[in-house]
């Protein structure tokens, strides 16, 4: 069902900073910093020959990131966006097999203008991971 993975996210608690430790010391292209408002954070794309990372940083007070930067002050993995064909398809599989989708389970536009399902992390070994339909 899965495909390619699409992005690994980072959340981080300086952007400014992250972005130049990627484009500096890692030497990789990165994007201009984004605000995605109805998302709570401001993102920057780091572009790789087989995939991105995308450095999240807080946008806001009621940013869903918010939590994690608490309880990890220097940032880490958030989560990991695998490409699917149909997200719909993808969901009825997953919910028959017993994971959970959540928020109200109805995929919402992601950053890159997508369809995409979060699904619990309890239910994927600790893993938040994000399903995006190309
Ligand atoms: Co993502």
């Amino acid at each position: 069902m899965i495909g390619r993975l699409n992005h690994i996210a980072i959340a981080v608690p300086d952007l400014e900073a992250a972005t130049g430790l990627y484009r500096d010391t890692l030497g990789a292209k990165v994007s201009a910093p984004q605000a995605l408002l109805e998302h709570g954070v401001t993102v920057v794309f780091v572009e790789l020959p087989n995939t991105k990372v995308e450095l999240l940083e807080m946008l806001g007070d009621a940013s869903p990131i918010k939590g994690f930067l608490e309880k990890n002050s220097a940032g880490g993995i958030h989560h990991m966006c695998f490409e699917v064909d149909d997200i719909l398809a993808a969901k009825a599989q997953l919910v028959l097999k017993g994971a959970r989708v959540l928020g109200d389970g109805q995929p919402k536009i992601g950053a890159h203008g997508k369809p995409v399902l979060f699904l619990h992390p309890k239910d994927f070994n600790g893993v938040l991971v994000e399903l995006e339909q190309l």
